[in-house]
């Protein structure tokens, strides 16, 4: 099979290696010289890396590197198979260059978007034939997370679906099919995370290591919502809520917080600027969460029934169905259980009764307890 990438960014690159480490022809183009050059460069160190760990042999070196080839023009894509795109995040460039691909490569190839954030739909139509075209969502290190996620557009044909995820799943990935919605699986799922977890802090009702220190010692999550975020950048999470908030109709559930956009705005993104939600130019400073148990108990529990309703949701809205939701916060996000089975070992009441007891005390839509919740309890069943 001959694979190409358009762009060879953070995600491109990594890309580019799955597809040639699974012994794929690789052809990666990227119209910036200096971005080709630095793709070459990291690929470089990270066989290397692999090497000394014994993780690749000298040959598999050799063959991962003989398998790309770096380009700098869209025409190298004539003899491609699948070509998947992961350069700027904006509509208009993407569509643009999908239609200059569609005038190079054959009649039966793939076309596919790693787009986090726009519709398949919306992109697919710019081809003249858009029932060849697919969303294939790969998580950042592209080599390292187990997951993609699979989203055929309204226009896709079902034999392209067939055929990518098939492909997908032989590159040794964990392959989840999703409705073209708004986050796919995981960036909709994981959003109270973050939200609830802004939420509780701006009632004043705790401060932000102890809701991370309850988060890592009483749910197993392997960061707090607020060390994740200072991790991600709160530049690049908050945007993401805003995009589902707003791609949402403005649900309630999805609001962003104020304290999160002041960050952004004061240029406060984390890590990568020294200063968070923690500083991080002194590791000594970040201070000590409460010892009261009762009260990290109550967090967990809001912050993770919060969580459940989302991904309960996200299967009554036929998005994907419970294996995949599960499959996708345990692959994508490193989540310590799925959603849906740890709502069947809490019991459904349980988590309707605390739903229901959040949004008695605000009566606010974005406490609603899903439907399907509340079916399963009535009926006395559960998720699997
Ligand atoms: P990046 O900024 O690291 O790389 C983008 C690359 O595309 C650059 O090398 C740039 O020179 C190239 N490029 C831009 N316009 C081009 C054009 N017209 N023709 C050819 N090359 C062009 O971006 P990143 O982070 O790799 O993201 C790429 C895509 O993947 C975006 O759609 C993003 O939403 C998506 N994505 C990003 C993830 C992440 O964690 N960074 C995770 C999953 C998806």
């Amino acid at each position: 099979m001959n694979i190409g990438i358009i762009g060879c960014g953070t995600m491109g690159s990594g890309i580019a290696q799955v597809a040639a480490t699974a012994g794929h022809q690789v052809v990666v183009y990227d119209l910036n010289e200096k971005a080709l050059k630095k793709s070459v460069e990291k690929l470089s160190l990270i066989l290397n890396r692999l090497l000394e760990k014994g993780r690749i042999n000298e040959d598999k070196k050799e063959n991962i590197l003989n398998n790309i080839n770096y380009s700098n023009s869209i025409a190298d894509f004539n003899e491609a198979d699948l070509v998947i795109e992961a350069i700027v995040e904006n509509l208009d460039i993407k569509r643009k260059v999908f239609s200059e691909l569609e005038t190079i490569v054959s009649e039966k190839c793939i076309i596919a978007t790693n787009t986090s954030s726009l519709s398949i739909a919306s992109l697919a139509a710019c081809l003249s034939r858009p029932s060849r075209f697919i969303g294939i969502h790969f998580f950042n290190p592209a080599p390292l997370m187990k997951l993609v996620e699979v989203i055929p557009a309204i226009q896709t044909d079902e034999e392209i679906l067939n055929q990518t995820m098939e492909m997908i799943a032989s590159w040794g990935k964990t392959v989840v099919k999703a409705k073209d919605t708004p986050g796919f699986i995981v960036n909709k799922v994981a959003r109270p995370f973050y939200g609830e977890a802004l939420r509780i802090y701006e009632e004043g009702l705790s401060d932000f290591a102890t809701i991370d220190h309850a988060m890592r010692s009483i749910g197993g999550f392997r960061m707090g919502p607020f060390e994740l975020m200072d991790f991600i950048g709160n530049d690049v999470n908050y945007t993401v809520s805003e995009t589902v908030f707003t791609a949402f109709y403005y649900d309630a559930r999805y609001k962003p917080s104020f304290t999160q956009k002041r960050l952004m705005e004061a240029g406060y993104f984390g890590r990568k600027s020294g200063q968070g939600y923690y500083k991080y130019t002194d590791e000594s400073s970040i201070p000590e969460p409460s010892q009261d148990q009762g009260l990290k108990e109550r967090i967990f529990q809001r912050i993770l029934f919060m969580l459940i309703n989302e991904a309960a949701d996200t299967l009554h809205m036929q998005i994907a169905n419970a294996q995949d939701i599960d499959l996708a916060m345990t692959n994508g996000v490193n989540y310590p259980k799925g959603l849906l089975l740890w709502a069947d070992q809490l019991g459904i009441n349980k988590c309707v009764n605390a739903l229901d007891d959040l949004f008695d005390e605000y009566h606010e839509e974005r406490y609603r307890c899903s439907p399907i919740l509340r079916k399963l309890a009535k009926e006395g069943k559960s998720f699997f």
